[in-house]
């Protein structure tokens, strides 16, 4: 066996991965609603966007390594429109592949071997990745159920970087009152770079308007927020996104992808040009779509939970009920709330990224079984 480095033999077991192979061991049958995979894909404009772009001879070369000037104008663009947020396209927006790449390069990008990179617990699997990956040092920092899912920041330790997201996955609340404040208080006291992962800021609900954690005065000297398509406009499988705010972290990300990669294929970053100046009501629609089907769930549960945004659906379960019995008896596979921390033992994530169809069928059999168990 070739002896593995160990920032490889530190990685955890890739959680998503785990949970998909469960589900296709259980069967044909299962409803599964436990992956966060939107279903619904881009505007059509969007689509034709790339194809037209793709059609063009000469956008099969290297991308500019640092994005088109046009795309980081686009998302600038967004952030002053949208989230009433000044950015500098040039210094304070990095285009990636993604941000499950820019969860990782972030980490290698902040930490030496050895510091510490604080998360919250619970908070959306990768991360733990990510500090494997630099070599850091995990802590964790409890979200408090009782608190709007918030952090204690008053008593939290210095770290070279902490992991905030809102609205949250797992937990589907939105940023509770103060809590954005307290993290650039608490990043000015510490010297942590305040890493915010806005995946889910459009989908948000009841007429909550979207908020970027930059929008807070003093965010942009201590942190960055990552931003992707792939919620937004359903384009998960097209792999871009962006990491804005402090532009020496921007830098830092630009540079290790100068050294690694070669740009983002051109006619994607054309088609999220398209997506990007379109008309808002794409968006909307999507969050429209989750907003029903979050009212659907919520109105077949004995027990309501908190849900102000996301795809997802956080579930206390009731004793003696887990996800693996809820699979074996009602064919509904959702994820187990481990996976997202230690305090996630007894909770279960519920997504609403399926078809009306799959959901109607899910919450048909899951709702009589957690009615039974709180009986
Ligand atoms: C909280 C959070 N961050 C990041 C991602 C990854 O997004 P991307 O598709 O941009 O890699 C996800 C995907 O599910 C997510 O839930």
């Amino acid at each position: 066996m070739l002896p593995r480095p160990d920032r490889l033999e530190r990685l955890p077991p890739q959680y998503f991965a785990g949970l998909l192979r469960r589900v296709a061991e259980a069967g044909a049958d299962v409803i599964d609603l436990g992956r966060g995979n939107p279903e619904v894909g881009p505007p059509s404009h969007v689509v034709e966007a790339l194809q037209r772009a793709a059609s063009r001879p000469d956008v099969h070369g290297y991308a500019p390594f640092r994005g088109l000037p046009s795309l980081r104008a686009a998302i600038a663009a967004r952030y002053r429109e949208v989230y009433g947020v000044e950015l500098d396209p040039d210094r304070e927006v990095a285009v990636l592949p993604g941000t499950k790449t820019a969860i990782v390069e972030l980490a290698v990008c902040l930490a030496q071997r050895g510091d510490r990179i604080l998360l919250t617990d619970p908070c959306y699997p990768d991360y733990y990745s990510g500090v494997a990956l630099a070599g850091a040092e995990l802590g964790l920092v409890p979200l408090d159920p009782a608190n709007g899912f918030a952090p204690d920041l008053d008593n939290a330790p210095e770290a070279a970087a902490l992991y905030l997201n809102y609205p949250s996955n797992p937990c589907a609340v939105c940023a509770p009152p103060g809590v954005f404040a307290a993290a650039v208080a608490y990043a000015e006291r510490t010297g942590t770079v305040i890493v915010h992962d806005a995946a889910y800021i459009d989908l948000v609900f009841d007429g909550r308007a979207p908020a970027s954690f930059l929008a807070t005065p003093g965010a942009k000297e201590v942190g960055v927020e990552m931003w992707t398509m792939s919620k937004s406009y359903g384009m998960a499988g097209w792999r871009i996104g962006f990491v804005v705010g402090n532009a020496e972290v921007v830098e830092r990300v630009n540079l290790l992808n100068d050294h690694s990669r070669c740009g983002v294929y051109m006619p994607l970053q054309e088609a999220a040009i398209a997506a990007l100046e379109g008309p808002e009501r794409f968006v909307d629609e999507r969050r429209d779509t989750y907003e029903r089907r979050r009212d659907q769930l919520l109105a077949a549960l004995p027990e309501r939970p908190v849900c102000e945004g996301t795809f997802y659906v956080w579930l206390r379960l009731p004793d003696g009920l887990d996800p693996a019995r809820l699979l074996v008896e009602t064919g509904v596979a959702l994820a187990p709330g481990e996976g997202f921390g230690p305090s996630g033992e007894r909770w279960a994530r519920a997504s609403l990224a399926v078809t009306d169809e799959t959901l109607a069928r899910g919450i048909e059999r899951l709702a009589p079984a957690l009615a039974a168990a709180y009986a």
